[in-house]
């Protein structure tokens, strides 16, 4: 088949990665009008047309949607829609597919919704997921931002200046509140759950800490006595019931998250055996979440064709994320 139409919605911190990625293929991907809110911002960007008209950017029926605006309820609603016509959908969207996860699944036709990088950006913690039959636990660091910001608080820095830089560096949310809250970590941990144990979770029925209940007193404190404070996802599978809390914590530095820097994520997957698989990598920021998105561009591109020819194009699955062997548990 020749060149893949596509929509590509959303080219702020993650959607200008992808660009970059589509456009180094021409022969295998036709762009239509990238969608953004201001073109004029996008003027000096030669990769590509902007318009602010979705219907121009969805024009022509494209065999791909690929989804990076943000938001829950529109976003679903344009994915649903674009499912619901044939085409094939890509997103890092994490709170559309946490929020509206039963219609965007139910919409799509096998093979025709991607979303690997929501979770963890370039860490491949759903791939990994897929693998495993018997986990009872998940427990992680899937927040950049929040771990970013925790790290830099204990070094005596200034909570609104290590917010501005995770902004700076492209890790937060557009509307940070959802990392500072814990909500953005709720949306990942509720797919989390839902991939993981087939449970419906939605995220407003995830208990959250705020980041703010840690001062920079707090975290330097912890820091003399050998801890260190992380926001942790958590859920945990019982007699068929789901535990689940997005928390503030301070752990030892001996524990297998405390080591998380930056941007990094870090997820500890556990067997009903008590083996723990530990995957980590790159969670958030431009190049390591694009990477994925892209893989599941090239993914959903071999579907398509039904040939082999997407595949020598990938950008080595994910080069962010490195998948750490089982561990043995503590
Ligand atoms: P940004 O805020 O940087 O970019 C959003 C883009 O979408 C911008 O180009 C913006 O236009 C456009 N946009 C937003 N709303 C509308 C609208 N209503 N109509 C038209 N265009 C719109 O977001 P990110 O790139 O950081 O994130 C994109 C998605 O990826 C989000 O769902 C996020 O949760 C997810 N994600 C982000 C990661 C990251 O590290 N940043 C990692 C993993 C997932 P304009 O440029 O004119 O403002
Ligand atoms: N705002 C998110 C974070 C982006 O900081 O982890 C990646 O999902």
């Amino acid at each position: 088949r020749g060149p893949m139409k596509v929509a590509l919605l959303g080219c702020g911190s993650v959607g200008a990665g992808v660009l970059d990625y589509l456009r180094t293929h021409p022969d295998l991907f036709e762009l239509n009008p990238v969608l953004v809110r201001n073109p004029a911002k996008h003027a000096a960007n030669k990769q590509a047309s902007f318009t602010s008209d979705m219907a121009e950017s969805l024009a022509g029926d494209p065999d791909l949607v690929v989804e990076l605006m943000g938001g829950a309820d529109m976003p679903a609603r344009v994915m649903e829609d674009a499912l619901a016509k044939g085409a094939r959908v890509v997103t890092a969207n994490k709170a559309a597919v946490a929020k509206h996860y039963d219609t965007l699944v139910g919409a799509a036709r096998p093979d025709h919704l991607a979303y690997s990088a929501a979770v963890g950006g370039g860490v491949t913690v759903l791939e990994r997921i897929a693998t495993l039959s018997d986990l009872v636990q998940i427990e992680g660091v899937m927040n950049g931002t929040a771990n970013f910001m925790l790290d830099k608080l204990s070094h005596g820095e200034d909570f609104e200046a290590v917010l501005a830089e995770a902004q700076r560096l492209g890790f937060a949310e557009a509307d940070p509140s959802a990392d500072v809250e814990g909500h953005d970590a709720a949306d990942k941990l509720s797919i989390l759950i839902r991939e993981a144990f087939g449970v419906a979770r939605l995220p407003g029925d995830i208990p959250k800490q705020s980041l703010r209940e840690v001062t920079g007193e707090m975290a330097q404190e912890a820091a003399k006595k050998g801890l260190v404070y992380k926001q942790i996802g958590r859920c945990v599978l019982a007699e068929g019931e789901v535990r689940a809390a997005i928390t503030v914590e301070a752990v030892p530095l001996s524990h297998p998250l405390a080591g998380a820097r930056n941007e990094e994520n870090r997820f500890l997957l556990t067997e009903a055996s008590g083996t723990v698989h530990g995957v980590y990598g790159k969670g958030a920021g431009r190049w390591p979440t694009a990477a994925a998105v892209f893989a599941d561009i090239m993914d959903t591109r071999r579907a398509w064709c039904g040939d082999e020819r997407g595949s020598a194009a990938l950008p080595g699955s994910h080069p962010a994320a490195h998948a750490e062997p089982a561990l043995a548990r503590a």
